[in-house]
């Protein structure tokens, strides 16, 4: 089931997105920044346990971004990443985002969903402030793609 996230749910989505950080497979996610950030999460739900999670933030006045797409090792491959994904998706066009980007090490994965790669400077300064606080910068590999809506 797939569902808005709950203050309950966010020690649970942060040990999924650090599972895949811990391996350098997606940034990793304080607890500080998940909590202030809970409105943006969506989780796939199985028997009360948080088996996915992926989070729609709005960066600017037409622009949204989709973050920490993760699904538990185990239940991959079963389209749990798909339907994450088309709620953000959803979500963003009802709030009025005209375009939505995502920063990835995964491209090819994200191009299934009509994302196309887009040059970093395409994106606007105020998304790369976030950057600096990362214990990746300067030297990140996430490639930029882009979808409009
Ligand atoms: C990437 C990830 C979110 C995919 O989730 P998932 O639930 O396994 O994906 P789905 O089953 O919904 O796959 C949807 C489609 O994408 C394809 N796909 C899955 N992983 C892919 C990848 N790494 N690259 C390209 N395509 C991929 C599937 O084959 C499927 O294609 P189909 O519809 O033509 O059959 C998951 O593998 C994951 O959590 N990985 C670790 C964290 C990570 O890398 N996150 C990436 C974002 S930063």
């Amino acid at each position: 089931m797939i569902k808005k996230a709950k203050i309950e749910d966010i020690k649970a989505i942060q040990k999924l997105i650090n599972s895949f950080a811990s391996k350098d497979l997606m940034l990793s996610r304080s607890l500080n920044e998940l909590y202030e950030n809970l409105r943006d999460y969506w989780i796939a739900e199985e028997y009360g346990k948080v088996i996915g999670c992926a989070a729609l933030h709005i960066s600017w006045d037409d622009l949204a971004e989709i973050k920490s797409v993760a699904v538990a090792k185990n239940k991959q491959g079963k389209g749990i990443g798909r339907k994450l994904i088309s709620v953000c998706l959803t979500e963003a066009k009802e709030l009025g985002a005209k375009r939505i980007f995502v920063l990835t090490y995964k491209p090819e994965y994200f191009k299934k969903f009509g994302f196309k790669r887009v040059k970093n400077s395409q994106l606007p300064h105020k998304i790369w402030a976030e950057c600096i606080n990362c214990c990746k910068f300067p030297n990140c590999k996430e490639i930029a793609l882009l979808k409009t809506l």
